[in-house]
């Protein structure tokens, strides 16, 4: 069985602050590559940079500071906010490296040499800010100005020499593999967007710019920057060390499981994105998954709007796993979804606060009164228990399918009733009335630890640094976080002292409490 998995996160354009539509990608990323190391893959974990085009050259010209001086500036930050949101990403990729520069070079001589690329000269509109050439159909004119239809986004107008791809000879190709791979784009409503995008048929696609210079020179011609889009794609090799065949990053783990990205550069990475790849014989990725937008407002969030819920801000009034736990949970994965503060703040209580947290504090604070702060150590399970316990176990596949399928709405209701379960089973077995039947009471106690203990598995990939923080009462550390150990209904150690735990949520006051 394939048990390498190798996820990526759009890499970030350096051109302002990092904002919560570029944490919630690297959340998401996050949450599935931590899932997956849990569940005994070989994660590599990619997230980075995006630095040459035009938009860079520009946004670094107003800060008045060199292309690359800017983008090493910004670029900081950015690494900065991974460590922030506590990613366990593998690499950090910089499309300024030289790792990048040789691979972009190597794939542009491959496409060459299959004659899928030829000189001529490009007219048309151009997106600086989305890095994208439109055509006139999907422009339109708001208050004299052309904007493109999608972006909102303003364009100008180019006219230049211009290497292209032939992306014409790989609409039908493409629209075989789409076929043979259903679960190449997801979620099936973009699917459908991106397979009738290519029927109504593709133009070739400029790939060059020649009146700026903050790219990677064409191979033979100085005079042309390759177009920013397949600079940018190529990161998901070079990152992989492609083409050299002695590394063997690349051959773990290409083709990659998953690019995850937001709906607005679908196109980008499936249509023109595998179409380099079969023009250059190269393994398409296996699936290409594009996430919904944060709105604040039911607007998108973006710098220009001025609507940005600043992700730090947030971190440092609730904390980073709040932030990743409502993320995770309040945006249906797939679709656009609305955020704020004040929901924020109703899911910090009642699903951690009351939910979670309230269940280590009582059983915790129990065993420390009745069973001498220690893992009970005689115990007889009863069928309920049994019942109760086993269903991690039945559920196990179904979970480990279900994130395969990128269902985390189906994950994160999952966890919720298995809270809600575990502090009815614990009311309803009421442990302080069997005080004159010791086993009963240890047995009630160390199913509910087992199941604080199951619970804080399945929360990992969520909130790591809460749910080591419960694990640690049973000194699990992190090296020691196995999903198959779910199924193990006496894995917690009899006798063993409890470690302490602080309290892990404080509620929120609100005001209109
Ligand atoms: N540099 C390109 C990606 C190249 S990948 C080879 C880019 N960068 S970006 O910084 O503009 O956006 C990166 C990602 O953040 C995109 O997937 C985009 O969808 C996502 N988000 C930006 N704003 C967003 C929201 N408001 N909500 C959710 N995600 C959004 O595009």
């Amino acid at each position: 069985m394939d048990k390498n998995f190798y996820i990526t996160t759009p890499i970030y354009y350096p051109s302002g602050r990092p904002h919560m539509g570029h944490a919630y990608s690297s959340i998401i990323a996050d949450f599935f590559a931590r899932f997956k190391s849990i569940d005994d893959y070989n994660v590599h974990f990619l997230t980075g940079t995006d630095e040459h085009g035009l938009k860079i050259q520009r946004s670094a010209e107003k800060a008045g500071k060199k292309p690359k001086e800017f983008c090493d500036q910004i670029s900081q930050t950015f690494k900065d906010l991974s460590k922030t949101l506590n990613l366990s990403n593998t690499d950090f990729i910089r499309t300024t490296e030289n790792r990048h520069k040789k691979t972009v070079q190597h794939l542009w001589s491959l496409l060459e040499k299959n004659d899928d690329i030829y000189l001529s000269n490009y007219s048309g509109w151009y997106s600086v800010s989305d890095e994208a050439f439109y055509n006139e159909d999907e422009i339109e004119e708001i208050e004299g100005k052309k904007i493109a239809k999608s972006s909102k986004s303003n364009v100008e107008w180019i006219e230049e020499e211009s290497y292209f791809f032939r992306l014409s000879k790989w609409q039908k190709p493409l629209l075989e593999f789409y076929e043979k791979n259903p679960d190449f784009i997801l979620p099936e409503s973009r699917k459908n967007e991106v397979i009738s995008f290519v029927k109504s048929g593709l133009n070739d696609l400029s790939v060059s710019r020649k009146s700026f210079s903050w790219g990677i020179p064409v191979p033979n011609n100085k005079n042309h920057v390759i177009y920013v889009w397949l600079d940018a794609l190529t990161n998901y090799l070079s990152a992989l060390n492609y083409p050299d065949k002695d590394d063997d990053l690349f051959k773990k783990f290409w083709p990659a499981t998953i690019h995850l990205i937001g709906k607005d550069i679908l196109r980008f990475h499936a249509v023109y994105w595998p179409a380099f790849l079969l023009a250059a014989k190269i393994d398409l990725p296996k699936k290409v998954y594009g996430h919904g937008w944060i709105l604040s407002g039911e607007e998108k969030m973006s710098k220009s709007k001025g609507n940005i819920l600043d992700p730090l801000e947030i971190i440092k009034e609730y904390g980073l796993d709040p932030l990743r736990y409502y993320l995770i949970k309040e945006v249906s994965f797939g679709n656009d979804g609305n955020i704020s503060q004040e929901r924020l703040e109703d899911c910090i209580n009642s699903d951690l606060a009351n939910n979670y947290g309230n269940l280590c504090q009582r059983v915790t604070a129990f065993a420390n009164k009745n069973c001498d702060g220690k893992i009970p150590l005689t115990i007889k399970f009863q069928e309920e228990d049994l019942l109760i316990l086993n269903k991690f176990k039945d559920n196990l596949d179904n979970i480990r399918s279900k994130i395969d399928n990128q269902n985390i709405n189906f994950y994160i209701d999952y966890i919720v009733s298995s809270l809600f379960e575990a502090n009815k089973y614990f009311n309803d077995q009421e442990p302080w009335k069997k005080k004159d039947d010791q086993i009963r009471l240890n047995t009630i106690v160390y199913t509910t630890l087992e199941i604080v203990r199951k619970i804080s598995l399945l929360l990992y990939p969520i909130i790591p640094e809460s749910s080591l923080k419960v694990l640690n009462i049973f000194e699990i550390d992190e090296k020691k976080v196995e999903l198959s150990s779910i199924s193990d209904n006496e894995y917690l150690i009899k006798g063993k002292k409890l470690n302490k735990i602080d309290i892990l949520f404080k509620k929120i006051e609100k005001k209109n409490d």
